[in-house]
């Protein structure tokens, strides 16, 4: 086993993870009518060549008014086993573990592409379904003066909704995956149910802290039912959200999903309010790193730090003091998909083209023993430690 934590095997449940690198979901807004295409295997095939240990897909909706954009991917329905169990059979071929996540958009359905404005949606002729896809929320209260008034959700349709949850699990199951991971983060339906701010319901499901977890653990007991017990579950929060949940609330959250059958919290921040969690402020260097640190220290749960982690040596030193067990490495992935042969080399592994594919990893190997190595071809000389956390 290497020396370098981010390099060494982690096995949770029945899964060995190779590393401790993880490619977090990251939409592509590129379905057709929920389906994944050849984009989506290029996508996720390039992230596991280049040597992550786990591939989550994007958040896929378990029912279509969940949707966020037009190209969102889904999971509503038996059709989508098949062209997503191609996509977790691309990435487990080249030895990553393949995990997807589900999500349900909320009051924030129906919106535009991110590069096409954000914002909702205007109506256009070519949606055929405009008034199924109305967004829905615990309460009939706007994300933003900008966003539309959603329709509160009936309490059996909340019911309804955990069970769709489930078979999404099911689905999942059934197409191949390794890892299922729950989005109860960014402002989305099940952090809308958390959130005292978007969640005013005078049933069971609104009030009090573990009324408005309840919709959250209910979808976790019913997703356990579907996916098996030597499957890995994640679930994605908004540890903090800067209106009103924070990390305590999120540890005893954890606490409550671990009990569930829940093995690592995904630690990210924001979404309630109109700061998206990775636009409009100024963020730095691990910035959501005490979140996951704080979590696994309270909860007793591994945690997952994401958010601007780029370097190798960063990553390490998150995994070695303790404050996550998993490192998501996002935008800096696409900016460099091989981002762990990179990180491997930098790190002094041994071997660092093993986790790759031979069409990649024997060429590379042999160059670098054969004295290229001391000078990997994107290695940064002088780079200032000032700017390195
Ligand atoms: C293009 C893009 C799409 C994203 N889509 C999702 C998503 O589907 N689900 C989710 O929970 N987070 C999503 N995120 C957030 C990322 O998973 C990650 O938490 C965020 O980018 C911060 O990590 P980074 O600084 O390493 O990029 C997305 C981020 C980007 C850049």
């Amino acid at each position: 086993m290497s020396a370098i934590l981010l390099f060494s095997p982690l096995t949770i449940r029945d899964l060995t993870l190779r590393n401790r690198i993880v490619v977090p979901p990251m939409h592509q807004y590129s379905a057709v009518k929920g389906f994944p295409t050849d984009w989506h295997l290029m996508n996720a095939g390039k992230f596991a060549a280049g040597g992550a240990g786990l591939v989550i897909v994007e958040s896929t909706k378990v029912e279509r008014r969940g949707c966020g954009t037009v190209g969102d991917l889904g999971i509503w329905d038996d059709g989508f086993i098949e062209p997503l169990r191609r996509l977790a059979k691309f990435i487990k071929e080249q030895n990553a573990a393949a995990g997807i996540q589900l999500g349900h958009s909320g009051r924030k359905a129906r919106a535009r592409r991110p590069w096409e404005g954000d914002g909702p949606l205007p109506r256009t002729p070519d949606i055929d379904d405009w008034d199924a896809w109305t967004p829905v929320a615990p309460s009939a209260i706007a994300h933003s003066e900008k966003w539309p008034v959603p329709r509160a959700m009936e309490r059996q349709e909340i019911k309804d909704l955990v069970l769709a949850w489930g078979e999404a699990a099911r689905r999942a199951r059934e197409a191949g995956f390794d890892v299922l991971e729950l989005h109860g983060a960014h402002g989305y339906l099940v952090h809308e149910f958390l959130s005292e701010r978007a969640n005013q319901r005078t049933d069971e499901y609104g009030g009090s802290e573990l009324n408005r977890m309840r919709f959250l653990i209910e979808i976790t007991e019913a997703v356990r039912v579907q996916w098996p017990d030597d499957k890995p579950l994640f679930v994605r929060l908004s540890v903090e959200d800067n209106a009103g949940w924070g990390p305590e609330q999120s540890a005893r959250l954890a606490k409550i999903l671990k009990a569930k059958g829940v093995d690592v919290i995904d630690c990210s921040s924001g979404g309630i309010t109109d700061v998206a969690p990775i636009l409009g402020q100024e963020i730095k260097y691990n910035y959501q790193v005490p979140l996951a640190e704080y979590v696994r220290g309270h909860a007793d749960i591994m945690t997952m730090a994401v958010g601007l982690i780029i370097h190798g040596d960063q990553a390490e030193r998150i995994l070695r003091s303790g404050q996550a067990d998993l490192i998501a490495v996002g935008r800096e992935i696409l900016n460099n998909p091989n981002w762990p042969m990179d990180a491997a080399l930098k790190l002094g592994v041994e071997a660092p083209f093993r986790n790759v594919p031979p069409q990649f990893g024997w060429w590379l190997g042999t160059r670098h023993r054969r004295g290229f190595g001391t000078r990997p071809s994107t290695w940064q000389v002088g780079l200032e430690e000032t700017t390195r956390p």
